[in-house]
């Protein structure tokens, strides 16, 4: 693993590299030893997602998932971070309160997140402002929220309906207005992340959602090929496909997310 330093990746980066219209590159993470090979491989932005729920602890959602565990899964990848912007999941109903809000998300920035993610709409505008307006870096989350995968009945593409479109446009600038530093766009067709992506200022990230985004961002299971799924999502592409390294599918993730390689059409919905 390189020990060569490299410049810390803060918001402001991010925001550079929209503004430059240059693209950048993001996976999950959640242990030492992969957080470094993707330093050295240029991403950008590492999640701690709660996605750990699913493809580290087994779980059939991302509902289990404690502070506890993604406070462990925080620290584990602190320990092999170099640069990148490290980002934790406010895991389920660790917001569900402005109080629980405050004292968590603290905690998520004092065991060294960068910025915290939160998933919904309108019914995250009060705390992304509160938490904003004390200092703390926000990534709102729209589109399919896993969390709410109880109410919303699988894993379906949100919004394909075009009706309700400004809905979803109005909430996410009312996330930017409340002040949300990033937003984050699952599974959603191509042309309503590109009226969002249009309507925003702040850097937006997606998967699943087209090559209109500032950011793309895999689960690294994803994209290494490891799944239990029969029928992964479209979205998903294989980098450990035809001989390669884990480093060098890491590596051509990040060139292809770069050049516009990917995503592709085949791998967004319509
Ligand atoms: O937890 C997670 O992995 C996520 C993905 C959508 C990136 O939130």
């Amino acid at each position: 693993m390189s020990t060569e330093s490299k410049k810390p990746i803060s918001l402001q980066t991010l925001r550079d590299l929209k503004k430059a219209g240059k693209k950048f590159a993001a996976l999950t993470s959640y242990e030492s030893t992969m957080t470094s090979m993707m330093c050295d491989a240029g991403v950008e932005l590492i999640l701690v997602g709660d996605s750990l729920g699913m493809v580290i602890q087994g779980h059939d959602s991302t509902v289990p998932v404690s502070m506890e565990d993604i406070l462990y899964h925080l620290r584990c990848v602190k320990n092999g971070n170099s640069n990148a912007h490290v980002m934790a999941d406010m895991p389920f109903m660790s917001y569900a309160t402005e109080q629980l809000a405050y004292t968590n998300a603290t905690r998520l920035m004092q065991g060294g997140a960068n910025s915290i993610k939160v998933e919904g709409g309108e019914v995250i505008l009060k705390i992304t402002e509160l938490l904003a307006n004390k200092g703390i870096p926000v990534c709102a989350h729209l589109g399919l929220t896993p969390q709410s995968i109880n109410r919303i009945g699988g894993y379906f593409v949100q919004g394909r309906d075009p009706s309700s479109h400004d809905k979803f446009i109005a909430e996410a600038k009312d996330l930017e207005n409340a002040g949300a530093e990033l937003l984050l766009l699952e599974c959603i067709p191509i042309g309503l992340t590109e009226k969002i992506v249009d309507a925003l200022s702040i850097p937006t990230i997606g998967i699943g959602a087209g090559p209109a985004t500032d950011g793309q961002i895999m689960v690294v299971h994803d994209l290494l090929g490891i799944t239990c799924l029969d029928k992964p999502p479209k979205f998903i592409k294989n980098f450990l496909e035809n001989g390669e390294t884990i480093q060098s599918a890491l590596h051509n993730y990040v060139l292809d997310v770069k050049s516009g390689a990917y995503p592709l059409p085949e791998h967004c919905f319509e």
